[in-house]
């Protein structure tokens, strides 16, 4: 893929700092819980290296980093495809320090790639992809080819997707979500680590879930209410009608899925975070959405029953209903430079 490897003014040492820059770039476009980016990247020659940020974990609602590093797996398969689409076969060594647990990953920009339309067309979605809030469009189902495209990809990377269909599975999964959200507001330190994470609107703050990502009114969907979180916290924020959210009485619950994994460790959550991204970048290629409710699986309680009753043993990592929307929300990311260092 020669056309996308142009050496720099002084060479290759040049060009591969620049797509060292780019890889990173795109990375940083990864979904992650409440937009707390909660990654580093450092690199030095063609290595590329992935850090956990401890200090953006979310103590309160995520006390082992479980969704630390599945927003951090999404961030790695981001940078895994960029890397490729840039023309180098990433070689990625995952964990490679047991003694350091932040140190996520390693990528090398490897050997020439050749050149694929499909990484092409998974790169273009990185910055068009957006989580949706609120209901989806009725008559815009996922058809079967897509949603097994979508579980494919979910599959290549070692996680389980499962979709929910059985009203019964429907019901309980919705009726968790609700029991959950209400648990957390009865909670004060979860209430005070949310409004962390939740800014004012007017904020300029490049991370957080901003009033514009989310609807002021959130549509009751049919069949199935998931409610969202209350990011606004009652002060009316969020985006209007006639702002072009997918409205009101017709908004559908769409297709409910849960991301499960055979184990539970920190390699598993990467694995997840993968698998995540893959399957949505796979989804935004045919405009298709993700709406994310990550309460019930924040509570280990209830962790234990959706992995017992709904997953048969698996671990659920992610709970998110799929859909179109008539329009993507706006989100905003700390730049580049700011999670990236020289390693010497
Ligand atoms: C592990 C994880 C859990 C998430 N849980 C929720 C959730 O419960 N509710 C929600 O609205 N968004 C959730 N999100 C989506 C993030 O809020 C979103 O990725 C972030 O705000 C950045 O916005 P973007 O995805 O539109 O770029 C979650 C994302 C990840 C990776």
């Amino acid at each position: 893929m020669e056309s996308t490897r142009r050496w720099g003014r002084n060479g290759p040492a040049e060009s591969l700092a620049k797509d060292v820059q780019k890889a990173v770039e795109a990375a940083v476009w990864a979904p992650s819980v409440h937009n707390t980016q909660p990654w580093s990247f450092s690199h030095h020659g063609s290595r590329i290296t992935l850090r956990a940020d401890p200090d953006r974990r979310l103590g309160v609602a995520d006390p082992t980093g479980r969704e630390m590093l599945i927003s951090c797996g999404a961030a790695l398969l981001t940078l895994r495809i960029a890397v490729r689409w840039l023309g180098y076969e990433p070689q990625v060594r995952l964990l490679p320090d047991p003694d350091r647990p932040n140190l996520l990953a390693d990528v090398i920009l490897g050997g020439r790639a050749g050149e694929s339309e499909d990484d092409r067309r998974l790169y273009e979605q990185i910055r068009r992809r957006r989580t949706h809030r609120g209901g989806f469009l009725p008559g815009h189902e996922i058809s079967p080819s897509l949603r097994s495209a979508m579980e494919l990809e979910a599959r290549r990377e070692g996680a389980t997707p499962l979709v929910m269909e059985d009203p019964h599975a429907l019901r309980v999964l919705a009726a968790l979500t609700e029991a959950a959200e209400s648990l957390q507001q009865l909670d004060a330190p979860y209430r005070r680590e949310y409004a962390r994470w939740a800014p004012r609107p007017g904020t300029s703050r490049p991370e957080g879930v901003h009033p514009a990502a989310y609807p002021r009114r959130e549509p009751r969907t049919e069949p199935y209410f998931f409610p969202g979180r209350d990011f606004a916290r009652g002060q009316g924020w969020g985006t209007g009608p006639g702002a072009g959210r997918t409205g009101d009485q017709d908004a559908v619950t769409g297709l409910v899925m849960l991301i499960a994994t055979s184990g539970d460790t920190p390699c598993d959550w990467l694995g997840a975070g993968q698998a995540l991204q893959r399957m949505l970048l796979r989804g935004a290629e045919e405009d298709v959405a993700a709406a994310f409710h990550t309460q019930a699986l924040e509570i280990p309680e209830l962790r234990e029953l959706i992995r017992c009753r709904l997953c048969g043993g698996r671990y659920p990592q992610m709970l998110l209903r799929l859909g179109r929307a008539d329009a993507a929300p706006a989100s905003v990311r700390r730049p580049a430079d700011q999670s990236m260092t020289e390693d010497f």
